[in-house]
C-alpha cells in the first residue's frame, strides 16, 4: 500500500481533501468503512486524546492494520488535537500513521519549540505530523445555543505559517481560517476566508487542513480544497448523525437489548453521512 505522504502529495495535485472521520467506538468505525469501500476513497480515521485512551491507542492501532488487510484501501490513523508530547510518543510507539500536535494555545515560539521535538520523533519512525498555527475557538466538538463568533486575532497570519513551517519540519499544517468545531444551532454557517487561506497559500507549500469540516457550506469547502486544503476533519456531524439515530432506534425498541440490532441503522446513518462527505471533498476513486 501506498504511504500517506504519497496520498497528501496526490491530493495537493489532484485537488482533493482526504476526509479525516473521528470516531470513538468500533461501530462508528464500520460506518465509515463502509463508506470509503462504496466509494473507493482514502481516509483517515482521527481519535483525540480523548477518544484514543477510550478506544485504547494499541487496540486503534490494530483495527485500522486488519481494515487495511481486508479492505486493501488506504485507511490510516491520526492522533488529533494532542496536546502532550508524551501521550504523541505513546501513539507513535503504539503504530500510529500520524499525529496533530496542537500548540495553538501556546505562544508561537513554544508551540514551535515542541512541534520540532513532535516532528523529530515522528520521523524516526516514519511518522506524518500536523502542526498547527491558529485557534479553532473551542477545543471541544459541541452543539452552540447561540451565534459563534470567530475572533479576527485566532485567524491563521500567513508570516506565521511560514516561520513555523519553515523552523519546525511539519509535513502537514492546520490552518484557522473561518471554521470552529462544532455545529452553530443558531443557523448560522461557518464561514471560510478564502482570501486569507489564498495568502497562507502561497507562502506555505505544505499540504492544508481545514478543521471544524461540520456545518461547513459546501461551496467554501469546494474553492477551499481548490487553493489547497488537503485534509479535512469531521467529527460533529458523524456524532449527531450516530446519536440521534441510536436515540431513535432505542426509543422505538424500548424492549430490544441485543445491541449488534439496534446499532445496525445508527452505522448505517454514520455511512451516509461519510459517503456525503467523501463526494463533496473529491476523494472517489482516488484509493
Ligand atoms: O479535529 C476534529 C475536527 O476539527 C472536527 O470538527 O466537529 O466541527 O467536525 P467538527
Ligand atoms: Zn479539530
Amino acid at each position: 500500500m501506498k504511504t500517506l505522504k504519497y496520498y497528501f502529495a496526490k491530493a495537493k495535485k489532484e485537488k482533493f481533501a482526504i476526509g479525516q472521520f473521528n470516531f470513538s467506538d468500533w461501530s462508528q468505525v464500520k460506518g465509515i468503512i463502509a463508506a470509503a469501500a462504496n466509494l473507493k476513497s482514502p481516509i483517515i480515521l482521527g481519535t483525540s486524546e480523548g477518544e484514543s485512551k477510550f478506544v485504547g491507542s494499541q487496540e486503534a492501532v490494530a483495527m485500522v492494520k486488519i481494515l487495511r488487510r481486508k479492505t486493501g484501501l488506504p485507511i490510516f490513523l491520526n492522533l488529533d488535537h494532542a496536546k502532550s508530547f508524551e501521550y504523541i510518543k505513546e501513539a507513535i510507539l503504539a503504530g500510529y500513521d500520524m499525529v496533530h500536535f496542537d500548540g495553538s494555545k501556546l505562544p508561537l515560539e513554544e508551540n514551535i519549540k515542541i512541534s520540532k521535538k513532535v516532528a523529530a520523533l515522528a520521523k524516526k519512525h516514519g511518522v506524518v505530523v500536523e502542526g498547527e498555527v491558529g485557534r479553532f475557538g473551542t477545543d471541544a466538538s459541541r452543539l452552540y445555543k447561540e451565534k459563534f463568533e470567530i475572533k479576527e486575532e485566532d485567524l491563521t497570519s500567513s508570516a506565521d505559517a511560514q516561520l513555523y513551517v519553515k523552523k519546525t519540519g511539519v509535513d502537514v499544517l492546520a490552518v484557522s481560517v473561518g471554521t470552529f468545531h462544532g455545529i452553530d444551532n443558531s443557523g448560522a454557517s461557518p464561514n471560510i476566508r478564502l482570501e486569507r487561506l489564498k495568502e497562507i497559500a502561497e507562502k506555505v507549500a505544505l499540504p492544508l487542513v481545514l478543521h471544524g469540516g461540520s456545518g461547513t457550506p459546501e461551496k467554501d469547502v469546494a474553492q477551499a480544497i481548490g487553493l489547497g486544503i488537503c485534509k479535512i476533519n469531521i467529527n460533529t456531524d458523524i456524532r449527531l448523525a450516530f446519536s440521534a439515530r441510536l436515540r431513535k432506534m432505542l426509543e422505538i425498541n424500548k424492549d430490544e437489548i441485543t445491541p449488534y440490532k439496534y446499532l445496525a441503522e445508527p452505522i448505517e446513518a454514520v455511512r451516509a453521512v461519510v459517503e456525503e462527505k467523501i463526494k463533496l471533498f473529491g476523494s472517489v476513486s482516488k484509493a
